[in-house]
């Protein structure tokens, strides 16, 4: 993970890193650093914790046209200034920051610099000693720069200046995500182009292994072995105005209030004029012609694909499995003939994700990425790519990106099952609308949900959330949510499964949220909440209308029964966004997460 932005131009160095990194946080945020270079040489400022500390600290009386930042999530060695980056060489003077993990850092270490001493526990003070080593031999920076790169493995997206060089960035990536924005009189590079939108929305690409040399009024990008590459700039896509919280207190609740609009995009994005589904030709024969869907992702985006796997079996009639990326990339199963992979990933940058991407591209299968970042690196790497159209999710805890993944999986669903000639008996747009306006009701009634927040989470240990079926599923997701910001320990569980073992965790008081939107599972849920009540578990439901009984604590509103994960994830995500407020924790910046995790 890790945030870097670069900048060299004539505006203000610091406050141009300092912008870009607070748009970053949500890579990482326990650490945080920035290093500019003028006359007097390098400036270096590294804090323990967020942004807002490395802008006190940062001395605003230096002046400095060139500079690198980082903010960070510790992956070698313990959060703190000693292991912050930037990270200087012996000698002074080469500084870097990095992102990603180098897999041969100790090998590296015992081969070339058993004469160095080192000052942090972290992979990357490997890079600049060995940057400065091999510019003792070869007394040249980009030579020293493109041998260290060639002698890495493993991810790394890398920013340097050289003291004695006022011209030149040093810029190289593989695997961890980097772009280079090109602007007036001044170029950049950041992590997401969301952090330096303000500055330029013009972006190049830098493809793995590539070196770029980032200088004010020209970029030259070149392959490791030297030759340079003609890359045309494209425009960011992304409103800034966006990335900003407005009038909200968090991110994460602007994000959950976006979600019925997120959905009415969605529906307009996927239709033509005629109102009729529109999905790329090459998208629907892929789909047609696998035997066997195969869904990869992590986290949140992986509770997304369990839904999907319904939608898919159920109205295309496709067998699906579901993985999670970490586990498959090294220990596939036994695949279909024709298998179709779909990466489903909010970042579209995910590492574990992207490492199946490119074991499965080796084999020659197809893959399509779900994303919602246009040009992420699961997009470009994929054969074919569906867009989610949420708009940039900054919250850590994802949520409309979470039901924008299920309704852009429906789509697919749908259009998989009209390719096939299977008739359906429902309008999938139009039970999206109705989505979208039970969404909307759900987001109104957020003093009801805050207030059983209060009654059931306020001071619990633990927490359980149950269903059966799809509700299953979403209580996934419920449990994931509520534990990831208010740090509450919580289980999702298949209400059947409870009694086998877990029901044992069942004191007075427990909070077991109990979901009822199913209908031919209604009898069989309620029965498992009585038997945990008869344990002296706390116990709520919150039903479908039509399904609801009287001493029911929350009724959604009625919807599609195979689209009810749209709807009932929402007071699931706004009962953990209260627990989290009322238990004063960082609902946006929940302790050691990050949004998008570019480490294996
Ligand atoms: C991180 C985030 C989760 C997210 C997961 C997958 O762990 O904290 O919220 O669900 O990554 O991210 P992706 O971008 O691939 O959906």
């Amino acid at each position: 993970m890790c945030g870097i932005v670069g900048y060299i131009g004539e505006n203000d160095t610091k406050e141009i890193l300092l912008n870009g990194l607070e748009k970053l946080e949500y890579r990482g945020y326990d650490s945080a650093g920035i290093a500019t270079l003028n006359d007097e040489g390098v400036c270096l400022t590294k804090v323990k914790g967020r942004i807002a500390a490395l802008r006190e600290s940062v001395d605003s009386s230096v002046q400095s046209t060139m500079g690198i930042g980082h903010t960070r999530w510790a992956t070698h060695g313990v959060p703190g200034i000693i292991n912050a980056h930037p990270h200087q060489s012996a000698s002074g003077r080469f500084t870097l920051v990095h992102n990603g993990v180098i897999e041969n850092f100790n090998k590296l270490k015992k081969e070339y610099l058993s004469d160095f001493d080192f000052v942090s526990d972290t992979d990357t003070e490997v890079i600049v000693q060995l940057i400065e080593k091999l510019y003792q031999k070869h007394q040249n920076t980009v030579t020293a720069f493109r041998e260290a790169m060639r002698l890495l493995k493993g991810s790394y997206a890398i920013g340097m200046i050289d003291a004695e060089d006022h011209e030149t960035l040093y810029v190289s990536k593989n695997k961890s995500p980097l772009l280079v924005g090109i602007g007036d009189g001044f170029n950049l590079v950041a992590s997401d182009a969301m952090a330096t939108l303000k500055e330029t929305d013009q972006y190049v690409e830098i493809h793995d292994k590539e070196i770029v040399l980032v200088c004010r009024n020209f970029v030259e990008v070149q392959t490791i072995e030297g030759a340079v590459v003609d890359r045309k700039p494209y425009t960011a896509q992304i409103d800034a105005s966006d990335t900003e919280k407005g009038t909200y207190s968090h991110f994460m609740l602007k994000e959950i209030d976006e979600q019925p609009i997120v959905m009415r995009k969605i529906i307009n994005e996927y239709q033509n004029e005629d109102n009729e589904l529109k999905l790329d030709a090459d998208i629907r024969n892929a789909m047609k012609a696998a035997d066997r869907i195969y869904i990869i992702a992590a986290g949140t985006s992986y509770h997304a694909g369990l839904v999907g796997k319904e939608f898919l079996e159920k109205l295309a009639k496709i067998p699906v499995e579901v993985h999670v990326a970490s586990e498959f990339s090294y220990n596939m199963p036994l695949l279909s003939e024709k298998p179709l992979f779909i990466f489903i990933s909010q970042s579209g940058e995910t590492a574990d994700s992207r490492s199946v991407l490119v074991k499965i591209k080796e084999k020659g299968y197809p893959a399509l990425t779900i994303t919602n970042v246009t040009g992420s690196t699961l997009s470009r790497e994929a054969n074919y790519t569906l867009h989610l159209y949420a708009g940039p999710e900054i919250a850590v805890a994802s949520t409309k990106a979470y039901t924008a993944q299920i309704a852009v999986l429906a789509i697919l669903a749908v259009d998989t099952a009209s390719a096939k000639g299977f008739h359906l008996d429902f309008d999938p747009m139009q039970e999206l609308a109705i989505v979208a306006n039970a969404m909307e009701v759900l987001t109104d009634q957020k003093e009801e949900l805050e207030q059983l927040a209060r009654d059931y989470f306020a001071t619990t240990r633990n927490a359980f959330f149950i269903g059966r079926s799809s509700d299953y599923n979403v209580s996934l997701e419920a449990a994931l949510k509520l534990k990831e910001i208010s740090y509450i320990q919580a289980e999702g569980f298949a209400g059947g499964e409870l009694k086998h073992g877990t029901i044992a965790l069942i004191e007075e008081g427990t909070p077991v949220i109990a979901l009822a939107t199913q209908e031919n599972v209604n009898y069989s849920i309620r029965g498992n909440v009585q038997e945990v009540v008869a344990r002296g578990a706390n116990a709520m439901i919150i039903s479908l209308k039509g399904l609801e009984e009287d001493d029911d604590a929350f009724v959604l509103p009625h919807v599609h029964e195979l689209l009810t994960p749209l709807v009932s994830v929402i007071p699931m995500q706004l009962l953990a966004y209260y627990a989290a407020l009322h238990r004063n924790c960082d609902v946006d910046k929940p302790r050691n997460l990050a949004k998008s995790v570019t480490v294996e």
